[in-house]
């Protein structure tokens, strides 16, 4: 049977807004779920379903029917996603992915970064042991890399063009695995409508990916202007992550997250052997492009 009924879980977010959007141009038909206090406001081609995350019992009937739950729920959530990984079971639903949509958590096991992934990492662990048991239900993971668009907004690419200033890690060479959201809105559309080659598997997408120089060079050519470039080492963003992280403070990510994909040699991008992005026949995001729509913005 093919998938055409997808549950979004946490579609009023950042990226779960993203993914309803592409889900609906698709032609899925899409349900978002939303807690029971959630005031988020929907398109109104969506059905709503309040639910309570941690309960089985309420998550049961809302998925009764559907093909697919894609969970792009909050990061403090993702280590509660196994109730709806097993409502999902229960109710015969065929796939499921989880809230990933960062760095390849599966590489990360054993590395300072990991110990802060271990939500993302124990659920992904829970589906593969979960599949083995139902063998009518599947998992896939993504690996999106940075949110390219919404990180150009939110400073974590290390660009502000209010001020016209940038936070070049190394060299700015490294090129960094990265996605705008509604790439990653069509990519997910793209898995569950090919069921079979993504099952249980666990991809790596991105686009566009950057380079810090690429950026620079981009926004002080569309500016017109030279922009204030303030240098850092991530061998120093890894020392501040560590000292952070003894002290249970874990806004220690951010520097580890800098230390890991802005690295000299890093070699994360999602090319090649190391993307799905052909597999899944997506297009190629434009870097100029989503560059140029930010500066407009
Ligand atoms: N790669 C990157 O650069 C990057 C950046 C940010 C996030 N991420 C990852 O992408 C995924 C989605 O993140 P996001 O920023 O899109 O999420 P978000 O906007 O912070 O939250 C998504 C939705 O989750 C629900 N939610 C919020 N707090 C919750 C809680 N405590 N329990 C249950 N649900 C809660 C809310 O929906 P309702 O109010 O409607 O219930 C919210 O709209 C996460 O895995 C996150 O780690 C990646």
């Amino acid at each position: 049977m093919t998938i055409k009924n997808v549950v979004v879980a946490g579609g009023s977010g950042n990226l779960g807004n993203a993914v309803v959007k592409e889900l609906l141009k698709a032609g899925y038909k899409v349900t978002v779920f939303a807690r029971e206090d959630s005031t988020s406001t929907f398109p109104s081609e969506v059905s709503v379903r309040k639910v309570v995350y941690g309960s089985v019992e309420s998550l049961k009937p809302a998925l009764e029917g559907q093909d697919a739950v894609v969970s792009t729920l909050a990061t403090v959530a993702v280590g509660g996603q196994n109730p709806l990984i097993d409502a999902a079971v229960e109710a015969g639903v065929k796939r499921f992915i989880p809230s990933e949509f960062g760095i390849n958590t599966r590489i990360v096991e054993g590395t300072a970064i990991g110990q802060l992934l271990q939500g993302k990492i124990k659920t992904v662990d829970y589906l593969e042991e979960k599949t083995k048991a139902n063998p009518g239900f599947t998992w896939t993971g993504v690996s999106s890399g940075l949110f390219f668009d919404w990180g150009l907004a939110y400073g974590s690419i290390g660009f502000n063009k209010s001020t016209k200033t940038a936070t070049i890690y190394d060299s700015g060479n490294e090129v960094v695995q990265a996605s705008n959201l509604g790439f990653i809105g069509r990519a997910v559309a793209a898995i569950l409508a090919n069921e079979d080659k993504t099952a249980n598997k666990y991809l790596s997408i991105g686009s566009p990916n950057f380079s810090q120089n690429e950026v620079l060079a981009i926004v002080e050519r569309e500016t017109g202007e030279k922009w204030e470039v303030q240098r850092a080492s991530t061998a120093d963003e890894g020392k501040i992550g560590l000292e952070k992280l003894s002290k249970g403070d874990y806004s220690a990510f951010r520097n580890l997250l800098r230390e890991r994909i802005f690295k000299d040699g890093a070699g994360l991008s999602a090319k090649g052997d190391n993307s799905a992005n052909g597999m899944l026949g997506l297009q190629e995001e434009s870097l100029e492009d989503t560059i140029k729509a930010w500066l407009r913005s």
